[in-house]
């Protein structure tokens, strides 16, 4: 394979008529053995456009070329080199774990003894040999999970597709999927993931794309778009709203993005910390205002987004673009 797995250009894809524009013109270049993510909110169109990808659905104009291949014009070349995953497990309850993974063997024409081994081998790397001969209806939410992922490995695909793999998951499991996403990124797997945990995309991904309702708003790397957005947090707390409400206009050119405001919080965005939170801390001073407290720390993906987009990346019921201190659900 080149050095591009994925290549998009220009996808749109629209619903109802051209009444729902899921994708509005995306182009994207996944590099091959690396995990490139996806990441936006809710509806942003991350599915849609990996159905495209992995060829459930045409696009509605744009093309795209996975490991070599147009997936419109050669879906029977794409589909033996991808593997596909998701929120939502296909596997089959009423089968065991072992029997899920060799019905996909035999589905995909694989010989017996290969997804026979292939199978075992993937039910011991993914910790699921003791309840590999149980009904998959007993399995937790993180197993199914698991064997859904295995089940998409059964070829060993070049390239994966992960659609929101750990949406739901407890903590301790998208721990442990993480690990294994990461292990297959060191075996060579090229993995392009869809999420909506910035979390998730800051502690796997090489290489962001960030969604919003069927467009590109920013690309990089997850220390280029903290980079973007000045590289230090500083968040005041202030006895009352209305303390916080007026420190805002004193601070507000501190910032490299809107100040925010959130009940008794006050939070800015700047580039020299220390040299900026002695400026603030003298600015207050000298207006009778007196923080309660003070917190310094890094901007998440979370701060990127509602930086670029006005409004935080859970807030998919709000139309349009947030004010300036806009008010805010805490999402930390
Ligand atoms: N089959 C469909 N019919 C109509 N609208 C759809 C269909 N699939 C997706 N959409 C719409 O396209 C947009 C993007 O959806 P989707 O790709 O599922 O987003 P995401 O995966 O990021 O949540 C949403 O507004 C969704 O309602
Ligand atoms: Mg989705």
């Amino acid at each position: 394979m080149s050095d591009v797995a994925v290549e998009t250009h220009d996808i749109v894809r629209t619903f109802r008529d051209g009444e729902v524009r899921a994708l509005d013109g995306v182009s994207l270049s996944v590099p091959a053995g690396r995990v490139f993510g996806l990441l936006g909110p809710n509806g942003s169109g991350k599915t849609t456009m990996v159905r495209i990808l992995s060829t459930i659905l045409r696009p509605t104009s744009g093309r795209a070329i996975v490991a070599g291949y147009d997936v419109v014009k050669q879906p029977e070349k794409v589909r033996p080199r991808i593997g596909l995953a998701g929120q939502y497990a296909t596997v089959d309850e009423n089968l065991t774990g072992f029997e899920n993974l060799r019905m996909v063997g035999m589905l995909n024409h694989l010989n017996k003894p290969y997804v026979v081994a292939k199978s075992r081998q993937l039910l011991e790397d993914f910790d699921l040999t003791d309840a590999a001969n149980r009904i998959t209806k007993t399995y937790s939410g993180g197993m199914r999970r698991r064997l859904d992922l295995a089940a998409a490995l059964v070829g060993a695909p070049p390239i994966l597709f992960l659609d929101e793999p750990t949406t739901g998951l407890d903590p301790q499991s998208r721990q442990e999927l993480w690990t294994i996403i990461e292990r297959l990124v060191e075996g060579g797997t090229t993995v392009l993931l869809t999420t909506q945990y910035l979390e998730e995309a800051d502690r796997l991904a090489h290489h962001l794309v960030v969604l919003d309702r069927g467009r590109i708003i920013a690309e990089g790397t997850s220390a280029q778009l903290k980079a973007q957005m000045g590289a230090t947090v500083l968040e005041f707390g202030f006895a009352t709203t209305d303390a916080a409400a007026s420190a805002v206009p004193l601070l507000a050119d501190l910032s490299a993005t809107p100040a925010n405001v959130e009940g008794h919080n006050l939070e800015i965005t700047v580039d020299d910390g220390p040299a900026i939170t002695a400026d603030a801390l003298r600015r207050l001073d000298e207006a009778g205002l007196r923080p309660t407290g003070l917190t310094l720390r890094e901007p998440s993906l979370d701060d990127v987004f509602l930086a670029l987009t006005g409004h935080r990346a859970e807030d998919e019921a709000l139309d349009g673009a947030a004010p300036v201190a806009a008010t805010r659900r805490r999402s930390r």
